[in-house]
């Protein structure tokens, strides 16, 4: 039987998606990636592969299920199954310097990045790069914002290294970055879906760096000042300019990305900057039905589960 294969290792990250498939009665099954037995030589069952591996798998005690899944996807796609978000996008999911490379490549600004191997060598490479300005440090492999600091001083990031605070990145690389200050405490996510733009949400930062969207990362709104409204930390928003739209599209295509969330800055002086990809995103549920588009294609997970669908639709017909 042909059906919707979901590779991924995070359960509470699946009910939005599984709501969607059920509703438009598409047969699908979970392959939850953080260990398993796979016959290399026996051909994978039919269907359509759907990969939602993420770049924070290691935070949650699934430290291989990244370096899993490349090896099933190798062995997927020399079996001729129809892989979305393959090899390519895993590739870029675990790496932020091999998306800034991609992107820089396509005409997609990133901010000025130095990439440090070596906890010992963060400081110097700091002082030389980033002198007297302030600095991100953030694991080259990240997700959900684990891990992303700003530094305003050098003495303060030598300090937190020093410091049993200090923790490594999974894959040993660190990324120090420049600081892009947004007038207003706001980043941009688009949304791609079949490689194309579907919304973009403004999310409010000034509680911190750590922006998942869906439900079960919700941290509760316990911070807001007293007798003070709460504001909505995602709104979605009309769409990004087209130019910026019609290069990230590009971007996409090239390296075989079909569905993803990918983060952008404004500064002062207008420059705007692409500074994270997510191939395994989720979506904000309350923004979705402000915006009216819950349960319908223009949703994130009604969006994905239309294209998977007509994938699927696709492969029985030529069958
Ligand atoms: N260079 C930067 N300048 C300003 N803020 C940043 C920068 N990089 C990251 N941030 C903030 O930190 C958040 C998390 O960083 P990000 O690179 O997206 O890491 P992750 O992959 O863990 O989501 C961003 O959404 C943004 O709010
Ligand atoms: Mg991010």
């Amino acid at each position: 039987m042909q059906r919707i294969h979901v590779l991924h290792e995070n359960a509470a990250w699946l009910p939005p998606l599984a709501q969607a498939f059920d509703q438009r009665r598409l047969p699908w099954i979970e392959w939850f990636l953080a260990a398993g037995t796979f016959d290399l030589a026996a051909p994978p069952p039919e269907g359509v592969f759907y990969n939602r591996m993420s770049a924070s798998s290691h935070t949650r005690d699934h430290r291989y299920a990244a370096e899993l899944t490349a090896a099933v996807l190798a062995w997927l796609t020399r079996w001729g199954r129809r892989v979305v978000n393959g090899a390519g996008a895993l590739d870029l999911e675990i790496s932020k310097a091999r998306q800034y490379a991609a992107l820089e490549s396509h005409g997609v600004a990133t901010p000025r990045t130095v990439l440090v191997a070596g906890r010992q060598h963060v400081v110097a490479a700091a002082q030389r790069h980033f002198a007297n300005q302030p600095v991100i440090l953030k694991p080259n492999r990240g997700g959900k914002g684990l891990g992303v600091q700003l530094f305003l001083a050098t003495d303060s990031l030598a300090s937190y290294l020093e410091s049993a605070a200090y923790e490594a990145p999974v894959d040993g690389l660190h990324l120090l970055q420049e600081y892009v200050r947004a007038p207003r405490p706001f980043i941009t996510r688009a949304e791609f879906v079949g490689g194309h733009f579907l919304y973009a949400v403004e999310v409010d930062t000034s509680d911190g760096f750590e922006l998942c969207p869906a439900d079960a990362c919700a941290v509760g709104d316990a911070n807001w000042p007293l007798g003070e409204a709460p504001r909505e930390k995602f709104a979605i928003i009309d769409g990004i300019p087209d130019a910026l739209r019609l290069r990230l599209e590009r971007f996409l295509s090239a390296t075989g990305v079909e569905v993803a969330g990918i983060e952008f800055i404004s500064d002062a002086t207008g420059r705007t900057l692409v500074y994270d990809v997510n191939t395994n995103t989720n979506y904000n549920p309350d923004a979705e039905a402000r915006a009216g588009r819950s349960g319908t294609t223009k949703s994130g997970p009604g969006a994905i589960a239309e294209f998977l669908g007509r994938e699927l639709s696709g492969l029985r017909a030529a069958a």
